[in-house]
């Protein structure tokens, strides 16, 4: 699959967010991540659906990628859905019933995503790979931009690219937390192809540069 970079707008100046958004479009970015934190499932407090429809509004129309780090889960998927997502991603200790909101998010015509924290194991995977067309490998724990990358999670990347391989499935495999252009050759090489990066993309200088520099690196 070809490779995505995803910005994640956590890291952006958010009073300024669309101009960031279409600045990391015109260089190179393939879809934005859209991070939304409740203060109750990860102790930090971002963006909703509000926010998402404006931008849409403002004639932003790129994919989407909205991880959910919210608790509990259901209510806020129809609401990502009329705000235009493409792919929403939960994580499976934020929902009672995973299979029930993996199905609201494919039943309202989005991509569906399940994200592993760090200690979190793939188990539910091969339950539920018929229906995600996104597998997130978290490499941090969620809540903040900015942290180190855990090395524990080249292995879970591996691990989850087999069982996405055996599926036969068209599944994106992405990993979140701690992505600059030195390590995400190791990444791509466990293989991830698609590729969340906050503060490595925003926090550069050159959106431009950086975002090639990562492309580069995938090889
Ligand atoms: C963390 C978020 C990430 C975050 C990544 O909970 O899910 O998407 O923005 O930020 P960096 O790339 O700075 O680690
Ligand atoms: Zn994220």
């Amino acid at each position: 699959m070809e490779p995505w970079i995803a910005p994640s707008i956590l890291a952006a100046d958010f009073s300024r967010l669309g101009e960031e958004i279409r600045s990391v479009l015109a260089a190179g970015a393939d879809l934005i991540h859209f991070d939304v934190m409740d203060n109750h499932y990860v102790p930090n407090l971002t963006i909703g659906p509000l926010v998402l429809e404006s931008l849409r509004k403002a004639g932003i129309g790129c994919a989407m990628d909205v991880h959910l780090m919210v608790k509990p889960v259901d209510r806020l998927v129809g609401d990502f859905l009329d705000a235009g997502a493409d792919f929403i991603s939960v994580h499976p200790e934020a929902t009672e019933h995973l299979h029930r909101t993996l199905g609201l998010i494919k039943e309202g015509g989005a991509k569906a995503g399940i994200v592993f924290n760090p200690a979190t194991p793939l188990a539910v995977l091969p339950e539920v790979i018929d229906m995600v067309d996104l597998v997130l490998v978290m490499s941090v724990n969620p809540g903040f931009g900015g942290q180190a990358f855990i090395g524990s999670s080249i292995e879970k990347l591996k691990a989850a690219r087999k069982i996405i391989d055996a599926s036969g499935r068209e599944v994106r495999l992405e990993i979140d937390g701690g992505i600059k252009a030195s390590n995400i050759g190791s990444v791509a090489s466990a293989g991830a192809d698609t590729f969340v990066a906050g503060s490595a993309i925003f926090g550069s200088e050159d959106y431009s540069a950086t975002i090639s520099a990562m492309r580069a690196a995938i090889g």
